[in-house]
């Protein structure tokens, strides 16, 4: 049954399971979302999205109007209801190393299994160390009534936060990882709305089928890669900068070679995120774990370099500031900083291992009073890094400051005015975290100007 328009259910209704649901649900699916956190689900189902990603609401409260999208805390409840489940639950850092915990993924897999009283499919969407969809199979195997036949599939996501109703409704391919015809057929249902769309706008969606090894690689293969291009163009601007060059320049002229491309090739403070810092780390440590530890080992170099990209704004501060740096980095005591931008990037309010704020932590660890703007993201901001100093607005934030760091390129900071602002300042220092500013104005605003 439901192989012409199956149901579906997204287990974990975080950024990803509720993204899916929702978006699937504006698709013409009926959908259930479950999770087990009840205030979560009760916010869902009362309309209102629990984080922030440009467009949502709208379609949630659509489709919650409709009727086709519904949210649950019960287990048997989804189970009953779908044919096929997508499991969207975290797979965070483990806390004792690099690897990614499978607890959550475990419990969803085990909660549901339990109540499956007919054949469904179980397809994993969360970022998982590969392997993962074999070690389901066997948790299905010991948890589901074995008369069912349950089936188990792989179909990794692609969100990038800002852009994720686009990434979910528009995908640029969609992979699946397969064992039998069953568990295809059933797959290519669940996607056909996303088929049929791209065919009323004239577009094809590339749809790639494999092993579940394959498609669970994909995920990281992309994310490793991304993070690559992001510290290699990092890595030539430390090269530009003793050199005398321009990384801006020098990218968009690599760039121009289609090979190549030009997109995530912008330098600056380095790449956080809840995706790709944690990535990148899971994925050495499952190559390690194979045997393929060497294949990897060039990701480390790709952290390293993302991370001395903090402390080199710390660097620039102190030469700025005219402070030198002793053993223990510099002493910034007695100055006033101040810092644009605390999540990782713009059109979000994510500040999970955002560049802007451990740069904001380094500078007051040095001494620096801290006083911090976002436009987004102060909320989450003021949770993770409690200790700093948090302002309204970004004048607030810019007035008595002896310097300026612009570490998050949103709008509002790359528009702003460098002759209001330096009104307010007490120093007419800049660093350019993103190389998002317009150099020459600032600088003829009279602000001592310093890009990465
Ligand atoms: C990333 C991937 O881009 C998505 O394809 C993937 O699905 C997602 O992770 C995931 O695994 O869920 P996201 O974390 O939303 O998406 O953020 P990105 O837009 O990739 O940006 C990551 C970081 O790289 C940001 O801190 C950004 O400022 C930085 N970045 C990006 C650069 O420093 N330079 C660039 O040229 C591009």
């Amino acid at each position: 049954s439901g192989a012409a328009r199956p149901r579906l259910a997204f287990l974990g209704t975080g950024y990803l399971g509720a993204t899916y649901a929702i978006c699937f649900a504006e698709l013409g699916y009926e959908v259930l979302g479950f999770d087990v956190d009840e205030a979560k689900i009760a916010k869902l189902a009362g309309g209102a999205v629990p984080f922030h990603e440009p467009g949502l609401d709208e379609l949630l409260r659509r489709n919650l109007a409709a009727g086709r999208l519904r949210f649950t805390t019960e287990y048997k409840e989804t189970a009953d209801f779908a044919d096929v489940h997508f499991i969207c639950v975290g797979t965070p850092q483990r806390a004792d190393g690099m690897g990614a915990d499978l607890s959550y993924v475990e419990s969803a897999v085990t909660g549901l299994a339990q109540h499956l009283t007919r054949k469904a499919l179980i397809v994993g969407k969360s970022t998982v160390p590969v392997g993962t969809a074999e070690w389901i199979e066997q948790l299905v195997g010991k948890h589901a009534p074995a008369d069912l036949g349950i089936e188990v599939a792989w179909s990794p996501e692609f969100l990038q936060e800002g852009f994720a109703v686009e990434d979910v409704l528009r995908p640029n391919r969609i992979v699946i990882g397969v064992k039998s015809d069953w568990a295809n057929a059933m797959l290519y249902a669940s996607h056909k709305g996303v088929f049929d769309l791209a065919a009323t706008e004239d577009r094809e969606v590339p749809l790639v089928v494999t092993d579940f090894a394959t498609a669970e690689l994909v995920k990281v293969a992309a994310n490793a890669f991304l993070a690559t291009k992001i510290s290699f163009i990092n890595a030539m601007a430390e090269v530009c900068e003793v050199a005398g060059g321009d990384v801006t320049m020098l990218a968009r002229s690599i760039g121009y070679d289609p090979r190549i491309g030009n997109r995530f090739l912008q330098a600056g403070v380095g790449f956080g995120g809840g995706c790709l810092p944690k990535d990148i780390r899971a994925f050495q440590a499952r190559a390690q774990e194979l045997g393929a530890g060497e294949a990897l080992r060039f990701l480390h170099e790709v952290d390293l370099i993302n991370l001395r990209r903090r402390t080199r704004v710390l660097q620039l501060a102190a030469e700025l500031l005219g402070r030198r740096s002793g053993p223990a980095g510099p002493d910034l005591s007695g100055t006033r900083v101040a810092v644009l931008g605390a999540t990782f990037k713009p059109n979000s309010d994510d500040v999970r291992d955002a560049p802007s704020l451990a740069v904001a932590a380094l500078l007051a660890k040095a001494g620096a009073d801290v006083h911090v703007y976002d436009p987004e993201g102060m909320e989450n901001a003021r949770a993770a890094q409690p200790d700093l100093t948090y302002e309204p607005s970004m004048n607030d934030a810019v007035r008595g400051a002896d310097l300026v760091c612009v570490l998050t390129e949103w709008a509002d900071f790359r528009n702003a005015d460098p002759v209001a602002l330096g009104e307010l300042a007490a120093g007419r220092r800049v660093i350019d975290g993103r190389n998002c500013l317009d150099s020459a104005l600032w600088t003829h605003a009279g602000w001592e100007y310093r890009g990465m």
